[in-house]
């Protein structure tokens, strides 16, 4: 992975409209499969030590922020729940008590090495509610109107095909059911931003030292600074077809949560299994 020092003024609109257009792996463009296996191979490298990483990145903040997407979820006993790139799996081991032993949380992502980190430690935790599917957020394997809530956990921004996943991701679930993106954002104050960026230069030489590679963070920075703004991607859920979307703010603006809806008209949907999860 080659990391420019160059950081090219910031695209607002979505990767890539097409599979035949280029798309950005931090600062560089690249063909959406190029991105798909190199983001893929970043997750793979760090993996094991993810978890400690992003303790010391976010100073802990993420698990707050995590609780908030849960709150703002909507999710309740019996819910069936999407955990769209769940990778170790924060997000499902807080949704899983809420659904209780009737429902059911599915854990997807990509990510082999992710995923395995995360059902180890899920099931060790007892968590039988949740079950794994290795696809991607943009061909998901589940029947139309599946699932009652949908949440990404600071995924979206690695994805190859950003408006194709949302489109997906309307198409899966019920009707006046919600999606929550928690993701990084844009600080709203110019201070706070610059403080934030010299933080994180810090990401790469301290993820060597953990992880024995600087690489995978030098592509998180670039990431996300590459990653829409709140504005653009309240845009994106709009031009999916999402309603009643809105986003709040964390941090002054350094990570920030969307929701978005299903419209409710066709309300008596069917309730379809999903059925490429592994049980
Ligand atoms: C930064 S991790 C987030 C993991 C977890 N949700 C959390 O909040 O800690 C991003 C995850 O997105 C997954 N991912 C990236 N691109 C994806 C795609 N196109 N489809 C599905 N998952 C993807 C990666 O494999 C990785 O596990």
């Amino acid at each position: 992975m080659s990391a420019s020092n160059e950081e090219p003024s910031q695209r607002n609109e979505s990767d890539a409209s097409t599979h035949h257009e280029e798309v950005s792996f931090g600062f560089e463009r690249v063909s959406p499969r190029e991105k798909t296996r190199r983001v893929g191979d970043v997750f793979q490298a760090v993996a094991e030590r993810y978890d400690v990483m992003n303790d010391l990145m976010s100073l802990g903040t993420h698990r707050l922020f995590k609780r908030m997407v849960l709150q703002m979820s909507g999710a309740r006993e019996g819910h069936r729940v999407l955990d769209l790139a769940g990778g170790t799996g924060d997000m499902s081991a807080l949704f899983a008590p809420v659904v209780g032993t009737s429902g059911r949380v599915v854990l997807t992502d990509l990510n082999q090495p992710m995923m395995r980190v995360g059902r180890n430690r899920l099931q060790d935790q007892g968590h039988a509610q949740v079950k794994f599917c290795q696809a991607p957020a943009e061909a998901l394997p589940f029947a139309d109107k599946t699932f009652d809530c949908a949440c990404i956990s600071f995924g979206i921004r690695n994805f190859t095909d950003k408006d194709r996943a949302l489109e997906e991701l309307l198409r899966v679930l019920k009707p006046g059911a919600a999606l929550i993106v928690l993701e990084f954002s844009s600080a709203t104050d110019p201070v706070l931003q610059t403080a934030y960026r010299a933080f994180q230069t810090l990401w790469p030489p301290v993820g060597k030292l953990l992880v024995g590679d600087s690489q995978p963070y030098q592509y998180l920075v670039e990431s996300i600074r590459m990653h829409p703004n709140q504005r653009a991607l309240k845009q994106m859920f709009d031009d999916a077809g999402f309603v009643n979307t809105s986003f709040h703010n964390l941090v002054g603006g350094i990570a920030a949560i969307h929701r978005g809806e299903r419209a409710a008209e066709d309300a008596h949907s069917a309730n379809n299994d999903a059925p490429n999860a592994e049980r």
